[in-house]
């Protein structure tokens, strides 16, 4: 994997300090003038130093064909300028003005029942329209070519969280664009057909032209069809990220180019490891989705988003100061959550704070969406919270730079096993692999171990420990890299409907977990899922949900950790470990949940000689992240509780956070320490 190649504040304004860069997303067009420069003033008193400018203003700077408006622009780039906030600026092509879509209704988006989806959102454009790119290239060159010497330019902001809501079109444009893409992948079609089973169903192409996108079917369209329309409709967006980018690089070369990637829950189109090396530095929005894992999600995501960027600083381009507006309900954040939220992010590399936005819209979809600037006005806790952070942040200016430290354990990462293990027409539809891994990621937390998620492809080596959750679709290449890493003294573990397919989606035949087999020691004939309504359990009193198995052992050196305890496969092995020279490969045939498998996880870390770093009598209440630069090292404590916590024993000199007269630390509720460490 290549990696960004420009960082952020690599153009810093004159007058902006160095350190991490604090702001939002700044929509001036929604308000009068007398707000622009009241917002200036409290930008200031909040230490806010970075906006995101023109995200939506697309048809504000071009009212018409040929027509153009950036004289409000250039008054507000000024402004900003004036006042020390630096700018991302947006390439403004994110929502096509009504004009365009008026004149060329051809660049709307179509689903998959054949329905156009009309103006009126956003985002409504064809990822592979040539008529929206040619319009919206000459935005980019008219953006680049106005502000390339701009002093208050310091990033460019390519769109706007590309696929957000145009990842999947089933136009006459996507099927052409797809075939092509078949083309380059196959080269004929007698491959094709092969890689897609055609033999099945009277399905058999004699003719590119035959191929489409997988349209509303009478049935299950053909699965490895469905497979490579996920692949092309990630690629797709990723080209067009390119097309954008390149203009950007030739007539700014000095500025670093970012698109806001959406690493978090739902979002599933986008397989991002493949493109964080086409941008100069990674950029992340995160919202917190309600729920017992909640605060465990954000971390998974921003350990996540970490890894993608190659362990180098990131830029949090959005997250929320307190509740949403698209969510059924949306929840206000609690004390503490706002900062905790995006300290935890600044734990995992990023350089940047920024939320969506700056001053809550008076009017339009997202009026319930808060800001840093609330309905209520600077006088609220809201606001003050914000800028408190922004307090914090300024005292986190050492911390700017410094790459995160490997952790000692691994999860890996496979948008394609993702797609795959979650298809329709599977032995249940009630698989979730982003739940189960981030089930062994709360695991870890609990156990007070540091983790790294990281994208299949990172090298494992220097893992001692790897968690590949439902690691569904395995060519030879990843058994192959698998099994080095075992034979080289690894630890690895996976889990129930792993290794089941290889990279066509074509089963690995004579017992399941078929790439994994021989390695893993164990045959499995048949999957034998739970209805809803079923659990079993396992010695120990876990229990278990979802997926079951009968697993023969067969390996030479396979012993079994723990049996089924009732159910049909009552007696029969539920995890086993294959001890292999120095390392292991151990195997989880069922769903245990975060519970269950921070119990298994427990006993299989120690047998891999990894323990948690924390003292003791913290372990699972906090979770410790550490970012370095050279010998320096900064630790990231964060409460994961909603209690006061205190932490003994542990060296280094506060940047956040107070010693107490034993030199004890006292995190609150939610609270956040950092250390400097050595
Ligand atoms: C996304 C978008 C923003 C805004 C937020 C709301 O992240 O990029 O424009 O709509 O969601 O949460
Ligand atoms: C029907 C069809 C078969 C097969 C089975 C699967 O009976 O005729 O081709 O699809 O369903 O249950």
């Amino acid at each position: 994997m290549t990696h960004p190649a420009r960082p952020l504040w690599l153009r810093r304004p004159d007058n902006v300090a160095p350190g991490i860069a604090y702001g939002a997303d700044y929509n001036p067009e929604q308000w009068p003038r007398e707000v622009w420069r009241d917002d200036v003033r409290l930008m200031r008193e909040a230490g806010v130093n970075i906006v995101s400018l023109g995200i939506f203003s697309w048809a504000r700077l071009q009212p018409a064909e040929h027509t153009w408006r950036f004289d409000w622009l250039d008054e507000a780039m000024g402004l900003l300028y004036d006042n020390g906030i630096a700018v991302d600026l947006a390439t403004a092509t994110a929502s096509p003005p009504p004009w365009l879509t008026a004149k060329h209704p051809e660049i709307l988006p179509v689903n998959e029942r054949g329905e156009t989806l009309w103006p009126g959102g956003r985002q409504h454009w064809r990822p592979t329209s040539p008529v929206f790119r040619e319009h919206a290239l000459v935005l980019v060159e008219k953006m680049a070519g106005r502000y390339a010497d701009h002093p208050a330019l310091t990033a460019w902001h390519l769109s706007n969280e590309l696929g957000c809501h145009n990842i999947y079109d089933y136009s006459d444009d996507a099927a052409r664009a797809f075939r092509d893409w078949l083309r380059a992948r196959y080269a004929t079609l007698d491959a094709l057909n092969h890689a897609w089973g055609t033999a099945f169903w009277s399905q058999e192409y004699s003719d590119w032209a035959q191929i489409l996108p997988p349209r509303l079917a009478t049935t299950h369209p053909n699965p490895t069809q469905q497979l490579d329309f996920k692949r092309f409709s990630s690629d797709a967006l990723r080209d067009y990220l390119r097309a954008e980018r390149d203009i950007l690089h030739r007539r700014t070369p000095d500025v670093p180019v970012t698109t806001n990637f959406m690493i978090m829950g739902g979002t599933k189109g986008m397989d991002y490891a493949a493109w964080a090396a086409e941008i100069d530095f990674v950029s992340n929005d995160h919202y917190v989705e309600p729920g017992p894992q909640a605060s465990d999600e954000l971390s998974f995501s921003a350990n996540l988003t970490g890894n993608i960027a190659g362990g180098r600083p990131w830029f949090l381009m959005e997250h929320s100061t307190s509740a949403v507006n698209w969510q059924p309900v949306n929840v206000a954040k609690k004390p503490g959550e706002l900062a905790r939220d995006s300290l935890t992010h600044v734990a995992h590399g990023a350089d940047a704070v920024c939320f969506f936005q700056w001053r809550q819209s008076k009017a339009g979809a997202e009026k319930y969406h808060s800001g840093m600037v609330p309905h209520a006005g600077p006088d609220s806790d809201v606001f003050r919270s914000a800028a408190a952070l922004g307090a914090t942040l300024r005292d986190l200016a050492p911390v700017a730079g410094a790459t995160r430290e490997q952790a000692p354990a691994a999860i890996v990462f496979h948008w394609d096993s993702w797609w795959a293990a979650e298809a329709d027409s599977h032995p249940t539809d009630r698989l979730r692999y982003r739940q189960e891994a981030l089930d062994w990621y709360t695991a870890f937390l609990n156990l007070g171990i540091r983790a790294d998620v990281v994208p299949l492809g990172t090298a494992l080596d220097g893992y001692r420990l790897v968690v590949a959750p439902m690691l569904h679709m395995v060519g030879e290449p990843v058994a192959k890299e698998l099994r080095g890493y075992v034979e080289s003294g690894g630890h690895l573990v996976t889990t129930y409907f792993s290794g089941i397919v290889d990279e066509h989606d074509h089963v690995w035949l004579g017992g399941h977990p078929g790439a994994l087999r021989d390695l893993l020691g164990v045959r499995v004939e048949e999957f034998a899922p739970l209805l809803d309504t079923e659990s079993v359990t396992l010695d120990g009193d876990l229990s278990a949900t979802l997926w079951t198995e009968r697993v023969q052992v067969t390996g030479p050196d396979t012993a079994v950790l723990s049996r089924y305890a009732t159910g049909e496969h009552a007696g029969h092995p539920a995890v086993t470990r294959r001890t292999v020279g120095a390392g292991s490969a151990a195997y989880v045939s069922t769903r245990l949940g975060a519970q269950g498998v921070t119990a298994v996880l427990d006993g299989l870390a120690a047998a891999a000689g990894v323990t948690s770093e924390l003292p003791a009598g913290v372990r699972g209440g906090v979770e410790l992240t550490v970012r370095r630069r050279g010998a320096e090292r900064f630790a990231f404590l964060v409460n994961r509780t909603d209690q006061p916590v205190t932490v003994a024993d542990l060296p280094g000199e506060p940047l956040v956070g107070t010693r107490g007269p034993h030199g004890e630390l006292s995190l609150e509720a939610r609270g956040v320490a950092v250390l400097r460490l050595g």
